[in-house]
């Protein structure tokens, strides 16, 4: 196998608080990285770097480990700038327009969709993005769903059945046939294709009791459960996924002081979507009152055409940083460690030995650049599994 030694780091953020300066990111200046296939093989203070069958010099930029968006909606036809637009001058966002984007996606061919994921994966590569999670859900039919799940597996593993998204316009008179199918037929064409379940529990959605159906099915047909949750208003999202044990409970932005308490016992991961937040106006969640408490933060995109249209992991940085008041250095680790534990994966998110060779070559000496100059193209290559995949 090649070795590659990465040198010329001045800052390297490893995650690995057993390196560096002792911090959560465990950081090191001047420093070098050693690369032996898809894997991590060496991370260091320069000066101690063993040798390496090649050697590339990033030349006095900052290193961090690639972005782990774990929580996507990539896989679409459409698109909704009209309702954007409307948001923009006073309505609020309902959900309401899930439905559009199901009626392009069921129009859609299958190759359309496959087009659309892959620049929207681009983007997101060239935005420093090595793993990305996504979901089903704008089908809402068995062989739709089933098709949008084996189109998301040809970009990642971290695939979500998202059936339970919102009930459809032809069993809006029956709703209870709908979380059948969901629970059944669905889960069934479904379940081989998917790692995650997932359902929006939330007002003009699922509610607790109809949630705690579909997870239960979910996690009896094998998949581990995940939720949306406490996004449009106060509901009982965040205490079903503690209830469940859950990867993750996304969005929270309207959370109370127990449903704080019930994700840090439970060690439920809380993860903020800054962008919906940003594209539908809604207030930010307090991201200080989750990690005082002790729960662990993650940041993803949840790019979709409805709440998010956001590829970039840079920009849910800055909008963390600035209007939900975490720091550089939290909203950088909530970005790739969060992330990774929202996923259940510790192969990912950090730069030790062992680890997975994904990190992103900023075009800068220091993380701190991802919030100090939002919209600017901070990221100057991304490397996935040892080898270079943007820029
Ligand atoms: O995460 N909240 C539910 N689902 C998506 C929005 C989907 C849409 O509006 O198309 C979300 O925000
Ligand atoms: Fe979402």
């Amino acid at each position: 196998m090649t070795s590659t030694l990465i040198t010329g780091i001045a800052e390297l953020v490893t995650n690995d608080p057993s390196l560096g300066d002792g911090s959560s990111l465990g950081m090191l200046h001047t420093a070098a990285l050693v690369l032996d296939g898809e894997r991590v093989a060496w991370a260091g203070r320069a000066a101690d770097a063993p040798s390496a069958d090649l050697r590339v010099d990033v030349e006095g930029r900052a290193v961090v480990p690639g972005f782990v968006d774990s929580h996507t909606h990539m896989v679409f036809a459409g698109e909704r700038s009209a309702e954007f637009a409307a948001r923009m001058a006073g309505e609020p966002y309902t959900g309401g327009g899930i439905m559009t984007t199901v009626a392009a996606t069921r129009a859609a061919s299958t190759d359309e969709l496959r087009f659309g994921a892959a620049r929207r994966l681009a983007e997101m590569r060239s935005s420093g993005t090595t793993t990305v999670e996504a979901k089903s859900g704008y089908a809402l039919t068995v062989d739709g769903e089933r098709r949008l799940l084996e189109v998301s597996r040809e970009s990642t593993d971290e695939t979500t059945f998202l059936g339970a998204h919102v009930v459809p316009a032809e069993y809006a008179a029956d709703r209870d046939a709908y979380l059948a199918l969901v629970c059944g037929e669905m889960l069934e064409a479904c379940a081989a294709h998917a790692r995650w379940i997932d359902v929006f529990c939330d007002k003009g959605a699922f509610s607790g009791e109809e949630t705690r159906r579909v997870l239960a099915a979910g996690v009896a047909a094998g998949l581990l459960p995940r939720l949306h949750g406490n996004q449009l208003e106060h509901g009982p999202g965040a205490t079903i996924a503690a209830e469940f044990g859950a990867a993750s409970v996304d969005h929270c932005t309207h959370l109370r002081a127990e449903d704080v308490a019930a994700l840090r016992d439970a060690g439920v991961v809380a993860t903020l979507l800054p962008g919906a937040d940003f594209s539908t106006r809604s207030p930010y969640p307090d991201a200080r009152a989750l990690i005082d408490a002790g729960v662990t933060v993650a940041l993803a995109t949840d790019c979709n055409p409805g709440s998010s249209y956001v590829t970039s992991m840079p920009l849910c940085v800055a909008l963390a940083v600035r209007e939900m008041r975490m720091t550089p250095a939290e909203a950088l680790w909530s970005a790739t460690a969060g992330g990774a534990r929202a996923l259940r994966r510790d192969d990912v998110g950090r730069l030790a030995a062992g680890a997975s060779a994904d990190f992103a070559v900023l075009q800068a000496p220091s993380h701190v650049h991802l919030a100090y100059r939002p919209g600017s193209r901070v990221v100057a290559s991304t490397w996935k599994s040892g080898g270079r995949i943007a820029g």
